[in-house]
């Protein structure tokens, strides 16, 4: 196989063979193509695109380039969950212990926030004394014993995406639908799950920001699933407005029991009952309607309640912050920021939202910084809310007094007001 010949042959928009694709993504792995002739690959296919039985491979392929994680040591059907990203977004915490209630095992690998977005990794890290680090046997027993578990990427999953997904990111090749749609899948089936819900966000506070840029990675996601053998369905849920009124982490926990206690935000435990839902429907627990139920009744009756309590004590958390989550530490300031203008909230930029919350401290904007898991942002006005000039629209949680003043004026920024009340957007936009 000559590299330089694959470069051709999709810069000119031809069809690679399965073979060609294979052989290039392990001789990639094992260092024998430099990355300035993959980088030249990921551009062509950037621009020409690939169809779905190439997208198909290359996926297989950089999914097999590291471990399979075996999962047969866990009973019962494995079902694994992936979103997107976005602003507020604490659903993993919520519809693991709602599905795992119900016999449906979730193992599950998740990330740390980054920019803009935050992390599951960091929302469990929260929790005082919380393990997000388990070995193999430890996290089957968490998983068989609590129903679910959340544990940091560990192990050697997919390592041909931790080098293309680098050089993605520093080629201007990101936002490539087979390139997006074969990273996040290789992960996924790496895991070794028996059945895959995705959560695609769109909207502002999304990286895919177009309901049909949106689509069409779901579409190109689902298919994958369904070509590996694993039943797959993706939602495509609005990230417009962030999820719920809670961003930062403890904040986002406790926003997460609230809904658990059945007394959260409208927005966020409707979404979190359609994503159960279908994390049921795909565990064969029946139609959509019966497990839409099912999910309701999990929050109504605290059995999922009592399994996210469960699954932190045995994953070593203090569960006193679960049982009140007053007993969470709270930053020092508590800020109000107040409306300056009187209307409708008609736009909410919910990236910018996101970074501020990371500016108050709870995100990081390397790799490596510390963030502050008592800082975030409770918003008390979204979008369709009517203001008077003074009112509160959120409140700030910080202890950097010095970050205020920019971040007060970025927050107010990112907000737009009408006259007129805005239509009320859906919150599940489509299911692929
Ligand atoms: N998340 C991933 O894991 N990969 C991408 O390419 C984009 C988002």
């Amino acid at each position: 196989m000559y590299m330089y010949d694959l470069i051709m042959k999709k810069r000119d928009g031809n069809v690679l063979s399965e073979k060609e694709i294979r052989e290039m993504v392990s001789e990639y792995v094992e260092g024998n193509i430099p990355d300035y002739q993959m980088s030249a690959m990921l551009m062509a296919i950037y621009f020409k695109g690939m169809n779905s039985q190439e997208t198909f491979v290359l996926t297989d392929a950089m999914a097999h380039s590291g471990d399979i994680v075996d999962l047969s040591a866990i009973q019962g059907i494995k079902i694994d969950k992936h979103s997107t990203g976005g602003v507020g977004d604490k659903t993993t915490l919520i519809i693991s212990p709602i599905v795992a209630s119900y016999g449906v095992k979730v193992a599950k690998m998740s990330g740390r926030g980054l920019g803009h977005t935050g992390g599951t990794i960091d929302k469990l890290e929260a929790i005082p004394n919380m393990k997000t680090t388990l070995t193999q046997k430890e996290f089957f027993d968490v998983v068989n014993k609590a129903g679910f578990s959340v544990i940091g990427q560990s192990g050697n999953l997919a390592p041909c995406d931790k080098k293309l997904y680098a050089l993605r990111d520093v080629t201007a090749t990101v936002d490539s639908i087979p390139l997006i749609a074969s990273s996040i899948m290789s992960k996924k089936l790496a895991a070794g799950s028996d059945c895959i819900l995705l959560d695609v966000k769109t909207g502002s506070g999304a990286f895919m920001k177009t309901l049909d840029g949106s689509i069409e990675l779901s579409k190109a996601m689902v298919d994958i699933g369904e070509r590996s053998g694993k039943r797959t369905v993706a939602l495509i849920t609005d990230m417009d407005i962030p999820l719920g009124n809670n961003i930062g982490n403890s904040l986002e926990v406790i926003e997460a029991v609230d809904v658990l206690l059945g007394k959260g935000a409208k927005d966020l435990t409707d979404v979190c009952i359609e994503l159960s839902a279908n994390m049921l429907y795909l565990a064969q627990k029946g139609d959509l309607d019966k497990c839409r139920q099912m999910a309701i009744d999990a929050i109504k009756n605290k059995s999922a309640y009592e399994y996210l309590k469960k699954m932190v004590s045995l994953q070593g958390g203090d569960i006193s912050v679960i049982e009140n989550t007053d007993n969470f530490e709270k930053s020092k300031i508590i800020y109000e920021v107040k409306s300056t203008e009187s209307g409708y909230i008609s736009k909410m930029n919910t990236q910018q939202i996101g970074l501020c919350s990371s500016h108050l401290g709870a995100g990081r904007m390397t790799k490596d910084s510390p963030i502050d898991y008592s800082a975030g942002i409770i918003l008390s006005k979204k979008v369709g809310d009517y203001v008077n000039k003074g009112d509160v629209l959120a409140k700030f949680y910080t202890n950097d007094e010095n970050c205020i003043n920019s971040v007060e004026q970025n927050y107010i920024k990112a907000l737009q007001f009408s006259e007129d009340k805005p239509k009320e957007e859906k919150l599940v936009l489509a299911r692929i």
